[in-house]
């Protein structure tokens, strides 16, 4: 649970419960990185139908907010926005209808207004200092960012021994073959990865949905140990 602290934000009630019920929603959130935007809807719809509702959709293309407003529009899809890197991307995203927000790491400035927005926020961490300035604010779900070049499963096992109650979200250089690794970590709450959707071959072709909701289906069947 996210709860506030002595000098942190006030989390609303709501915000609190809903980034682990979001988290809690399938192992995997596919990390979309799409240029265009009228692939958007039937992307959504084959990681929704392979029984991945979660989707990140990172800010790192021209389309990326019609792409949120898109894929918003699956029935099922929860899609939040990526690549968020400070209140001006907050506010955009928020905007465009992205009911969750994840940056790539933590900044105060970006924390607060996250914290004051009520949005679920998935912020990325990869050392101690950044999980208790994390703390401070009042949270304690992050994605634990880049996962495999921040030294792995080994680095995140000896970062979470000291925070008994804060969950990850590994991303990262994190694939199909090494996922249930991360998995079966009781402090990984899930894990993210752009393997799902094949790109750029998704832009210069068209989707190949098929292919998305074979991995999506593949993805979804992970359990995990938290
Ligand atoms: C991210 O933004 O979360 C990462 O770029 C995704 O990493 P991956 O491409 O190694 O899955």
């Amino acid at each position: 649970m996210q709860n506030s602290r002595a000098g942190g934000g006030t989390i609303t009630p709501g915000a609190v419960s809903e980034i682990d019920r979001i988290l809690a929603l399938s192992p995997v959130i596919p990390v979309l990185v799409v240029h265009d935007a009228a692939h958007a809807r039937s992307i959504a719809e084959a990681l929704v139908a392979g029984g991945l509702r979660v989707l990140e959709v990172t800010l790192r293309t021209e389309a990326a907010l019609e792409i949120i407003r898109e894929m918003s529009r699956v029935e099922g899809a929860v899609v939040g926005a990526g690549t968020v890197l400070n209140q001006g991307d907050l506010e955009a995203s928020l905007a465009a209808g992205a009911r969750f927000i994840v940056s790539p790491g933590l900044t105060e400035g970006l924390g607060r207004a996250a914290i004051a927005s009520g949005v679920p926020f998935l912020p990325g961490i990869a050392n101690s200092g950044d999980i208790m300035r994390g703390l401070d604010l009042g949270l304690d779900r992050f994605k634990f960012f880049p996962a495999v070049a921040s030294g792995g499963i080994k680095a995140l096992r000896a970062l979470a021994a000291p925070f008994g109650r804060v969950r990850f979200c590994p991303t990262g250089g994190v694939d199909v073959a090494s996922a249930p690794e991360w998995l079966a970590l009781p402090f990984v709450a899930c894990v993210g990865g752009s393997w799902l959707v094949p790109s750029p071959a998704a832009d210069a072709h068209g989707p190949d949905v098929a292919e998305i909701r074979r991995r999506a289906t593949q993805a979804a069947k992970l359990t995990r140990n938290s």
